[in-house]
This record gives C-alpha cells, sequence and structure tokens, in this order.
C-alpha cells in the first residue's frame, strides 16, 4: 500500500522513488532544520529584534561618513595648493595681524595710546602670506596640563623679560628649561592668585571667592591679564574670564593666554570703547591696566 507522501513522491519523482534519494531528501531536511535552529537562536533573535534598523542606520552613517571623507579631502588638496600657491611671510612678519602696526601709527602722527588701536586704514597693502610659527614651536601640552604648563619657544617671553616685568603673577612661574610653568594650583609656589582673588571676593562683601557664583558673578572681563593667572584662577572656580589686552610687538599677553587654553582677544580700552553691550560681563577687572576710571566716569574699586 502507498500513503499520499509516497503518491505525491512518485510524483515528482516518478512512479518508484528509489530509496537514497528519500533518505538525501530527510537528511537534507534534517540539516536544514538543524542548521536554521541554531542560526535563530543566536543571529536571528537579534537580526529581527534590533540589528536591522540598526544596519539601516550603520549604512547610512557610512554613506555620510564617505561624503564628508571624500569633502575633506577635497578641501585639504585645495588646501594644499593654497600652501603652494601663497608661501610663507618674511621673518618681519613674525607678528603680523592685520590692521595692527604701531610703528605705522606712530608715523601717522597717532598717539597717547591710539598708537595700538587697530587702524586697517594705515596698513600696507594686503600681502598673501602665510606667518610663520615661532622656530622653536611645538604643539602644546593638552589640557588641562596645558593651562599650567606652556613651551616657552611658542611664546615670546624671554627669562629675562619674565623676570624683569614686576608683574603679582611673576612669583607663580618657573622657567623651567624650555618650558614655563604656571602654579596657580596646589603647587609649592605660595599661591598669589587665590589671595589676590580672596581680597577681590572681600572688597565685594564674600566671605570667599569660591562664592563668586552664588553672587551672581559668572562672567569677567580681564582687561590686560598679564600671564592669564587670574583668568585661569578663576576658571578653576567655575568662573568664564575673557583676556582683553592691547596688541604687542613682542611678548603678547593674548597669545599667552591662548597658548594656555584661556579665551583671549587684542583690544585696547586706553582709547576707545569696546563694543561690549552693557551687562555683557559681570565683574570687569584690570591691574594696572593703565585707564584712568575716574575720567571716563566710571567707579572702580581699587586695591
Ligand atoms: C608697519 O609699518 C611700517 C611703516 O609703514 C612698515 O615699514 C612695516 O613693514 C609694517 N609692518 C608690517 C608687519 O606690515
Amino acid at each position: 500500500m502507498r500513503g499520499p507522501l509516497v503518491n505525491k513522491l512518485s510524483l515528482i519523482f516518478g512512479p518508484r522513488p528509489p530509496l537514497n534519494c528519500i533518505l538525501l531528501c530527510l537528511v537534507s531536511v534534517c540539516v536544514l532544520i538543524a542548521l536554521l535552529s541554531s542560526f535563530s537562536s543566536t543571529t536571528f533573535d537579534s537580526v529581527t529584534s534590533y540589528a536591522k534598523p540598526d544596519v539601516y542606520t550603520n549604512y547610512r552613517k557610512l554613506k555620510e561618513q564617505a561624503r564628508n571623507d571624500y569633502l575633506e579631502l577635497k578641501s585639504i588638496s585645495l588646501g594644499a595648493n593654497l600652501i603652494k600657491d601663497v608661501g610663507l611671510c618674511g621673518k618681519e612678519r613674525e607678528n603680523y595681524v592685520p590692521c595692527y602696526n604701531v610703528s605705522a601709527n606712530l608715523l601717522a602722527g597717532l598717539k597717547d595710546g591710539e598708537e595700538f588701536d587697530r587702524h586697517c586704514e594705515l596698513s600696507q597693502e594686503h600681502q598673501n602670506c602665510l606667518v610663520r610659527p615661532p622656530k622653536e614651536y611645538k604643539i602644546p601640552l593638552t589640557w588641562p596640563a596645558g593651562r599650567d604648563v606652556i613651551w616657552s619657544g611658542n611664546v615670546k617671553l624671554t627669562k629675562d623679560q619674565f623676570l624683569s616685568s614686576g608683574s603679582m603673577t611673576k612669583r607663580l612661574m618657573l622657567l623651567e628649561e624650555n618650558q614655563i610653568a604656571f602654579h596657580s594650583e596646589d603647587g609649592m609656589i605660595v599661591d598669589g592668585v587665590k589671595d589676590y582673588s580672596h581680597l577681590i571676593a572681600d572688597m565685594i562683601g564674600l566671605g570667599s571667592d569660591t562664592e563668586f557664583l552664588q553672587a551672581g558673578v559668572r562672567s569677567v572681563l580681564d582687561i590686560g591679564c598679564g600671564f592669564g593667572s587670574f583668568g585661569a584662577h578663576l576658571l578653576s572656580l567655575r568662573l568664564m574670564a575673557l583676556c582683553v589686552a592691547p596688541y604687542e610687538p613682542s611678548g603678547s599677553q593674548v597669545q599667552l593666554a591662548l597658548e594656555r587654553g584661556l579665551p583671549a582677544v587684542i583690544g585696547n580700552f586706553i582709547s576707545k570703547q569696546l563694543p561690549f553691550p552693557s551687562l555683557s560681563y559681570d565683574m570687569v577687572h584690570c591691574a594696572q591696566c593703565g585707564i584712568i576710571w575716574d575720567s571716563k566716569g566710571i567707579v572702580a574699586f581699587v586695591l
């Protein structure tokens, strides 16, 4: 007697399906089932539950990445051509900042601090060249180490200049062989900046400089920031201090602050009002910055 399955098989394989053929069929079905079950227990679960959309987003990400890489390569190749075309500036332009030229300003008769201002009208013709990095330039240390230790070759500051600067922060600096270390935190050297900061806090009726934030002092404009140590200290108290200092052909305060990773801009408060709207800063600090506040109708606390 033939069962319905054998009838069906006989339809496919002919009237007498060979036994080994049926066996082969059964074995392959078993193998398939075994394969599928192991596959579903491991991969399928993950594929069906979350890997599928992941594959899709990954694909989109990959496409985007490829596009960005391509654009980056294109701009790099353009930039490389630009460098080749533009070339490096001469050594006399080492401190070149557009529109700032003290000697040209003096020649034009500007004085009383105005010679340090921005005067684009007196600027020489624009010469397209890349300003050279200092000869001994090294990549700055990463934050936060770079805030307290910088390469002396990166800034125009010699040991003699530093020692004769007469600045309060000078005591906090230690000139190593090719590094300048600022010990604004713990360190062996007594923290003059901390005492100074406490004095300021005391002056506005606070018990300690850690109370600045509670008192509503969050942003500070530090005019003529020297070596930036006051700003670095305020930063450790989670205050934001912006250094603004005049253009200096050598030993720039702005350059030094930027080297330490502190925000800084070139600006001269002596002759002009800078375009900061009122209430831009909660506190304005100036240590021997050369501004006679009384003559400008501003009441200032003096330490
Ligand atoms: C600054 O101005 C002087 C005098 O006009 C000029 O000789 C000198 O090249 C200028 N410096 C720069 C860096 O443009």
